[in-house]
Formats: C-alpha cells, structure tokens, sequence
C-alpha cells in the first residue's frame, strides 16, 4: 500500500516536470529536425536527435555555443546520409561549420545556405549532389573553406565574391563545370550553361523561361537545350538592344533568339508584364514575340525567324544581287511597314511607339512581305524619360528634328522616321549617305535641294526598273 502510493506520487512528480520539457525545443533544433525529416537516415544514425529535447546541443554531431546554446556546428560526415540539403538549413542562422562528406546527398545545394552569414567551413565534398552552384554562396564572406569536389555539379562557378578565391582544389572531379577556377572554358559564348533553368533550381535562381499563348509549340527541356546549343556561329546580327541569334528546332522550324545584356533599373515584375503586352500583339506586320527566358544575367526574347533578314541589309548589301528590289516589292514592303506602325499607333492601347523606327528593324520573310520588329523595347529597355541619345544612337538619319531638340518620341516623330524609311526605298541610299552627308545635308535636304533644281528623277534608285517620274511623284512625294 505504502510502496504503491509512493509510486504513485513519483509517477505524478515526473509527469508534471516533464510537461513544460517537451514543448520548448529551440528553433536550432526545429530546424534541424526539418533537417533530419529530408534526409533518409536509413541506419538510424540520427535517432538521437530527438523532439523532446530542449535544445539540439547533446545531438550526434552537433557543437552548440555555451551560453546561449545556438548550433555553430554540423559534422555528418561519412553518415550514409541520403536525400536532398532542405533549405530549413538556412535557420541555424549561428552555423560556422558544416561538414557533410561522403554520404549520398542528393538534389542540389539550396540558394538559401548564402543566408549562413558566419558560415567559415562548408564540406559537402563526396555526395550525389547535381545542378549549378549557387551564386549566392559567394555573399558568405566569412568562407574560409570550400569543398564541393567529387560530386555532378554542372555550369559556370559562378565568379562572385568570396567563390572567386577558391581554386581547382574544391571543385576536382565535376566533370561538367567549368569556369576560371578549373580553368576550362565554359562552352559557347553565352555561358549558357551555368545560368539555364534547369529542373530543380529553377525559381530559386531567378532563371525563368515563359511561353505566350502556347506559341512554342515544344517543350522546356527542348527550348532549353536548344538555347544552350546556342553558339558564336549562330549569331545573325547585333542591334542597338543586343545580339540575335538564330535558333533552329528539330523540326527545323527557326527562331531568332534576341540576347538581351543590359537592363533597366527597376523591377523584373514591370519587365514582365511589359513583355506579357508585347507578347499579346499580333499583326501580320510585326514580328511575333513568343517568349522569352530570364536569366540572372541577360534575357532571352525568342521572336519569329524572318528568312530573308533586315530591309537595311537587303537594300543596301549583297542581298540584291540575286533578286532586287523591283518598284513592286518596295511598294508591298512600304505598305506593309506602314500598317505595322498603324497598328502600334492606333489600335494598341495603350498606344505604342515604336522610337527606333529604321530599315535595320523592318525584317524580311521568303515572300517579301515586312514585319516591323523590335517595338516597345525601347520604352521597356530605357525607359520613358531616357536621354535620347543613348536611345537611338547610330539611328540620326531616321530622327525627326524635334526628338532629337527636345528627346520626347511621339507618334508624329515615328512617321517622320517612316518618312526617311520611305525616301530610303525610293532612292536606294541609306539616309546618312556619303553623297549628301559630304555636303551637310541629310536625305529630306538633299531631296529638297533636288526639287528646287527639278532634278527629282536621279533621286530614284536604278534598281527599281522602270518606274515613270510622275507615278513616283504621285504615290510619295506629294
Ligand atoms: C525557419 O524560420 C522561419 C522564420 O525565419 C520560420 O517561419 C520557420 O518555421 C522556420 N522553420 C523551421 C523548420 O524551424
Ligand atoms: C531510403 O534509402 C534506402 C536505401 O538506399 C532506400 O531503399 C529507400 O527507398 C529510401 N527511402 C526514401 C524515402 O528515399
Ligand atoms: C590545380 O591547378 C594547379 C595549377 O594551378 C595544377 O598544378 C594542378 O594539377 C591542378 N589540380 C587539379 C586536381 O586539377
Ligand atoms: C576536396 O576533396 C577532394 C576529394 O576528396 C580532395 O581531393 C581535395 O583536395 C579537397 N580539397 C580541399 C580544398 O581540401
Ligand atoms: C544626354 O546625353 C548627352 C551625351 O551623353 C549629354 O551631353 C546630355 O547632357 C544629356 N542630357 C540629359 C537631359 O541628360
């Protein structure tokens, strides 16, 4: 009777004590038991890391600070431990030291572990580790020790911050990396590679590609592979926004891929939904933007391929040897453009202008017919109150006089562009030709000083064919 009222009250005293015990666990130790719940411990090695705990400091491999019992180390080395880093490592915010050699961690490194700002030591060598290392390991300026060797890491060691101190030795036996540090160049001209949405990382690394309206019909991983194959012999031209390239899918269609460098302070959320809008416009005679792929640095805009490339190179280099420029064709190609532009102006809204308005930007396909191209990029890519000059430059001959006096663009100065464009098909001489430039004059004074002397008909082009003076006179100039 006495023995069991005695245990009875022992009973009640552990029951009460352990009560305020079992919900108090630190937010080290939540943290590495989220840890613990990712990675498949299959021998049962962590079975000391346990939720009734108070705080994780007596936990196989885990070092705490004394007083305040915050984790500053892990060391699971060697443990057989499979499945992925969770990103929860991120809230062990005192970690110096992580060392995870030799298991079987799977999945990539998680962008979050560059939030450990007193991370010195990180050993994850000798795992099953894949993807691109994160740029955001090189915020860890504390870094002292790097050791990302025998593992399937791929791309560009990103060459940022602390990463760039590290030589060959922390990265050996990735076959697939490339970058200063191994010294081996990273395929292509792009560093395509290191930057590319790939499965598991995607969102993390603000690498993102976007389709509009199922315009492509192929899958990511095609656009993908595709992009990275994407070489210096690929390029077709370069513009004042950036280099094209040519992309041809597997079922031979060809798309013109616009690699997009510099960037316009300010948010990528208005740099989508801006594309989102340019993406909706459709017209016969503008170039159809059906996606685009954004990259940490550059982004990718993929337009139609037009075959027979720009109105600037057709007319003015060796695209006419072989099929010139007859009156017709220039007839079909002013119309066209000048719809395009009507559309921008008049049945967008809200209304676009296009500002860079060029025989360079109106591209050609197989039957002649003209796309406009490269509209809403300059407000996009500089922005509304952007110094013209570093709009448009390389482009005077095209400017209306009062763009250029006060550098607001208008729809009045894109159809005095169009005008420049129209004298440009008309005379066959790009409008800062030599044979006025020489004299101070550009195309609307030279044509001016023409008229005055009525000697209007040298101003055709001879490749024309016969066209009478007075149809020319009628259709442009009056
Ligand atoms: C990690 O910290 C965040 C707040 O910083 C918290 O919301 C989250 O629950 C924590 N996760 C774990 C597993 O402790
Ligand atoms: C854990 O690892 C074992 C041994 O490799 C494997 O058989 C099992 O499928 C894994 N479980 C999970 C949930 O990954
Ligand atoms: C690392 O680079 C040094 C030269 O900088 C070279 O001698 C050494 O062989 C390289 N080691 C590995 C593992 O590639
Ligand atoms: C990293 O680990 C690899 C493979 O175990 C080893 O060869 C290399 O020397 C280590 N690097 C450093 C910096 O300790
Ligand atoms: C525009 O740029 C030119 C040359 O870069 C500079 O001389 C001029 O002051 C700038 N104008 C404005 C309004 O920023």
């Amino acid at each position: 009777m006495k023995l069991s009222f005695l245990a009875l009250l022992a009973l009640i005293t552990l029951w009460t004590i352990s009560i305020p015990q079992s919900s108090s666990l630190t937010p080290d130790g939540e943290a590495l038991l989220e840890l613990k719940s990712g990675f498949n411990d299959t021998k049962g090695l962590l079975r000391s890391w346990k939720h009734k705990d108070h705080n994780p400091c007596g936990w196989l491999g885990v070092t705490c600070h004394f007083p305040d019992l915050r984790v500053r180390s892990m060391a699971l080395h060697r443990n057989s431990l499979h499945g992925p880093i969770p990103p929860e490592i991120k809230n062990c915010t005192e970690l110096r030291a992580i060392y995870l050699r030799a298991n079987y961690l799977q999945g990539s490194i998680p962008p979050e572990i560059g939030e450990l700002d007193y991370l010195t030591i990180l050993d994850l060598s000798s795992n099953l580790l894949r993807g691109t290392i994160p740029p955001s390991i090189g915020q860890l300026v504390n870094l002292r020790f790097l050791n990302l060797s025998t593992n399937f890491f791929s791309g560009e060691i990103p060459n940022v911050g602390v990463l760039s101190s590290f030589r060959n030795t922390s990265f050996v036996g990735n076959l697939e990396l490339c970058g200063l540090p191994i010294q081996k160049l990273c395929r292509g001209s792009l560093g395509f590679p290191a930057v590319l949405p790939h499965s598991e990382n995607v969102a993390s690394q603000g690498a993102k590609l976007v389709t509009f309206h199922g315009d492509l019909p192929y899958s990511s991983e095609e656009i993908i592979k595709k992009l990275e194959q994407l070489d210096e012999e690929d390029i077709v031209g370069s513009g004042g926004f950036g280099t094209v390239y040519k992309m041809v899918m597997d079922d031979s269609s060809a798309f013109a891929v616009k690699r997009i460098d510099r960037n316009r302070e300010g948010s990528d959320q208005i740099f989508e939904t801006e594309l989102e809008i340019l993406g909706s416009i459709k017209h016969i005679n503008l170039v159809n933007l059906r996606g685009y792929c954004k990259l940490p640095s550059a982004k990718l805009l993929i337009y139609d391929y037009l075959a027979l490339g720009s109105l600037d190179h057709y007319l003015h280099e060796h695209g006419q040897d072989d099929q010139p420029l007859n009156w017709n064709a220039r007839m079909k190609i002013a119309l066209g453009s000048a719809r395009g532009l009507a559309y921008l102006h008049h049945d967008c809204s809200p209304v676009i202008i296009h500002r860079d308005i060029k025989s360079s930007n109106i591209l050609l396909d197989i039957s002649l017919e003209p796309h406009v191209s490269d509209f809403g990029l300059a407000k996009l890519l500089v922005g509304d109150d952007a110094n013209v000059t570093t709009v448009v430059a390389g482009t005077f001959g095209y400017l209306a006089p009062e763009y250029l006096n006060d550098g607001r663009a208008t729809e009045k100065s894109d159809v005095y562009s169009f005008g420049v464009l129209l004298l440009e098909l008309v005379t066959g001489k790009r409008p800062t030709d030599p044979c006025f430039v020489r004299r101070g004059l550009n195309v609307v004074g030279w044509l001016n000083t023409l008229n005055g002397g009525d000697r209007l008909e040298e101003v055709i082009d001879e490749k024309c064919g016969n066209v009478g003076i007075s149809k020319l006179l009628k259709r442009f100039l009056i």
